[in-house]
This record gives C-alpha cells, structure tokens and sequence, in this order.
C-alpha cells in the first residue's frame, strides 16, 4: 500500500487565531516590558489590568530542509499610552531565513528593521496585504485600527525566532497616534 501524502489541512477561526492542532501562545501586556516607549504609561497601564495583547497559533510539520512552519496571529487593538498594541518582535535566528506575512482582517503595520544598516521601514498590514519579510530584518506589528489584526506568516522551517538580539537595543522606530494618524517617529525622540 502507498504511504499517505504528508498534506495537512486545518480548520482555522481567523477571529480568534484558533488553529486546530497548533500550539498557541499567548503574550499579556506584562510580558512585554521595555517594549513601549512611554514607561510611565506602560505601568499604569499594567496597574490597570494585565491585558491580552496577541495570540499566534503555530503549526510546524516538519523540520527538515525544504519544510514550512506558519502561525496566525490576532493581535487586538488598543494603546499604550499613545503606542498602539504592538508584538514583541524578533529577528529568525537563522538570519537569511524570510517569511511572508498575509493580512486576513483588521488594520495594522509592520515595522520593519534590517538588522546590518539599522534601516527602518513601514509597511501597511490588513486584509487584502501581503507583506515580505526578507532575511535578516527584524519585525514587529502593530495594531491601528479598532477592530482585531489577523494574520497568517509562512516561514521556513529552519527559522528560529531570536528575541533577545532586539529586546536589547529595541526597534529604533516607534509608531504613536498622532490626532488619529499613525506617526512613525525616532525611539530617542520620545
Ligand atoms: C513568526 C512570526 C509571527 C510572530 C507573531 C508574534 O516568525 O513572525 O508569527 O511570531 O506575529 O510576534 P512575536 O513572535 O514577535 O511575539
Ligand atoms: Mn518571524
């Protein structure tokens, strides 16, 4: 008898980032310290209540040369201070390794941070938007709009995800709510 494809299909609920069979984490807005700006406003806003920030829903197959890992993610509105919920955000620790980011509803950004020139870019992230993430960029996303942010990524297998490397220095760029609009301005400006 021939051996079954390895094909792999779920039911997903791009609401919730549920992702039958997936391993999901959750991220609260205390695991997120030294990631926004505006301190002050990061405790107080702790001092309220330690919200749910994202969840991200991973399923990874396999993990040998050619295999695919992906996740999606919700990431629910709202801000801190005048920063808008954002991820962590991290660079793969296999550093060529890029993903691909598809927009499934809400409106938000991707920050974008190419870790050798330290050059920055935005680019919108929403429904109808496919964002690619190349190899050796660091990337974060933000919600801002009102509505949850869902996403999916695609990414190789061999990818890893380094936190530490940005959690050090931080994302050099900071995007604030500016009279409703986002504004993408200098961390050493805040
Ligand atoms: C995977 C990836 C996304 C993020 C998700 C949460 O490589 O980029 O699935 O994992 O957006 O962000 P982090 O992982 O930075 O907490
Ligand atoms: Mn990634």
């Amino acid at each position: 008898m021939l051996e079954a494809f390895p094909v792999l299909t779920h039911l997903y609920d791009a609401g919730t980032a549920r992702l039958e069979g997936g391993t999901v984490v959750e991220r609260r807005l205390s695991q997120l310290r030294g990631c926004f700006a505006d301190e002050a406003a990061y405790e107080a806003a702790l001092a309220q209540a330690d919200t749910l920030l994202y969840r991200v829903t991973a399923i990874e197959p396999a993990t040998g040369l050619g295999d695919l890992h992906y996740g999606l993610g919700v990431l629910f509105p709202g801000k801190v201070g005048n920063e808008y919920f954002l991820t962590k955000g991290h660079l793969h620790r296999t550093r060529e390794a890029a993903e691909v980011y598809i927009g499934l509803t809400g409106q938000g950004m991707m920050l974008l941070e190419d870790e050798t020139t330290g050059e920055s870019r935005l680019e919108r992230l929403g429904e109808g938007k496919i964002v690619y993430v190349p190899g050796h960029t660091a990337h974060r996303t933000m919600n801002t709009g009102s509505e949850p942010l869902t996403y999916f990524g695609v990414y190789p297998a061999n990818a890893g995800h380094d936190y530490g490397a940005i959690a050090e220095r931080n994302f050099l760029k900071v995007l604030v709510d500016e009279n409703g609009q986002p504004v993408l301005k200098d961390r050493t400006a805040m």
